[in-house]
């Protein structure tokens, strides 16, 4: 049984709610392009510098939304939506990887640009699901300790982009790993533009548009800490003002953790020296049924964009769906769906854990 469980950890919101939230924050004159050119391109490395940096560019009519995935630190993306569809990602590698990485990523031109945002995915975390009985319970069990993502190292994603299907995929383990939990295990980081509207042909099959990219996390054959083990995504985005604004509690990170996290290179190149961050924890799996450790094997679906989330968000195709607005207008994360893969047993029958 296949089965899916929205991003969990606290009560979903109303989708009328969620709806007009997103709708009112969406950036003007950006929405709605129906068809976008997309490319994907590796920005090589500089001086045999072994560095993961993608850049996934959606060309539409009069915009041009730019994803830049690195491995540079933790897993990072940084999303740029500009108002022209002649927009370019300048690199200055030299100063990327300087310790003051500032303006080692430009978009030009500079004042095209509508739209900002960026997400870090800062840590794997792994919750003792034992006598969970209460799954909006935060946090869903004892703690494990994490995984810190910058400590990960990962695979060369030359060899796994596919320029058909428009994706590429981050493949990591933990650098050091005494307790040997990734001897034959991953975490993979799988990203994939649109350039139109539609719906992968994999569960959770979450609707897209040409606005969103979609970006799958899967942890494969990695041995869990217990014997009802939960794992989560530690995730950290750009505040915009005093708060962290958001249907979703969020914690705003302190001055002494935020550089810690924000070691991460390209999101300090492309937006200087900032104090304000925003991190919140996803995550999913129930400690009844079938979990991580009947086939360890999980994977996550959630969608990254601008704009409103696709309408298929709203209908009860997509079950126990929430999605977060994240501090700074547009952007979404629509967590969608959690597919535990069970071999031998599939079926197309989805369930909500809400
Ligand atoms: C973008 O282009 C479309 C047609 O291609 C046009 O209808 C729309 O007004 C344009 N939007 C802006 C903000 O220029
Ligand atoms: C990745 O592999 C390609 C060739 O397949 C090579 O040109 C490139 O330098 C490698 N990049 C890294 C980061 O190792
Ligand atoms: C890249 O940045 C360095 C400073 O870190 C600067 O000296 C150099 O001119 C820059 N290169 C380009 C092409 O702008
Ligand atoms: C789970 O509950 C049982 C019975 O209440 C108890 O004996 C056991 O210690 C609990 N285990 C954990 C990990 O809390
Ligand atoms: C890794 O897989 C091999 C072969 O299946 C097995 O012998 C070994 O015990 C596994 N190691 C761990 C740490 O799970
Ligand atoms: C985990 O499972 C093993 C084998 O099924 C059992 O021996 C062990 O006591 C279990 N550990 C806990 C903490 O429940
Ligand atoms: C995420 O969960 C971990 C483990 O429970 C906790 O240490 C951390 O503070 C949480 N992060 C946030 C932002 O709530």
């Amino acid at each position: 049984m296949a089965r899916d469980a929205g991003v969990r950890g606290h009560r979903a919101p109303t989708p009328m709610l969620l709806l007009s939230l997103l709708l009112s924050a969406a950036p003007f004159g950006l929405l709605g392009e129906e068809t976008r050119q997309v490319s994907l391109e590796v920005i090589p490395g500089w001086l045999g510098n072994p560095q993961n940096l993608l850049h996934i560019r959606a060309v539409g009519t009069n915009s041009t939304l730019h994803y830049v995935w690195s491995s540079l630190g933790p897993p990072a993306v940084v999303l740029v939506a500009t108002n022209t569809p002649h927009s370019t990602l300048s690199v200055n590698w030299s100063r990327l990887l300087s310790p003051e990485p500032d303006g080692g990523l430009i978009v030009l031109p500079k004042d095209s640009i509508q739209f900002s945002s960026a997400l870090v995915f800062t840590r794997l975390l792994e919750f003792d699901g034992t006598n969970v009985s209460n799954m909006a319970a935060e946090p869903p069990g004892k703690p494990y300790p994490p995984y810190s993502l910058a400590e990960f190292s990962w695979n060369n994603i030359t060899d796994s982009l596919d320029p058909a299907t428009l994706s590429a995929t981050f493949q990591g383990r933990p650098t050091h790993d005494p307790t040997r939990a990734f001897a034959n295990g991953s975490l993979a980081f799988r990203v994939q533009a649109f350039s139109r509207s539609g719906r992968p042909a994999q569960p959770p099959r979450l609707l897209h548009t040409a606005d969103t990219s979609q970006l799958e996390v899967a942890l494969v054959g990695a041995s869990p800490q217990g014997n009802c083990s939960l794992f989560g995504l530690e995730v950290a985005t750009l505040g915009q003002g005093p708060d962290c604004p958001s249907i979703q509690e969020q914690h705003s990170i302190d001055d002494e953790y935020a550089p810690a996290i924000f070691q991460s290179p390209i999101v300090r190149a492309f937006f200087g020296p900032q104090n304000n961050f925003c991190a919140f924890n996803l995550t999913f799996g129930a400690s009844t049924g079938p979990g991580y450790w009947d086939q360890h094997y999980l994977s996550w679906s959630m969608l990254v964009g601008v704009g409103p989330p696709p309408m298929d968000a709203l209908s009860p195709l997509v079950l126990g769906i929430m999605a977060v607005a994240l501090g700074a207008p547009g952007l979404i994360l629509l967590g969608g769906g959690l597919v535990l893969l069970l071999r031998h047993k599939q079926s197309s029958e989805y369930q909500s854990i809400n």
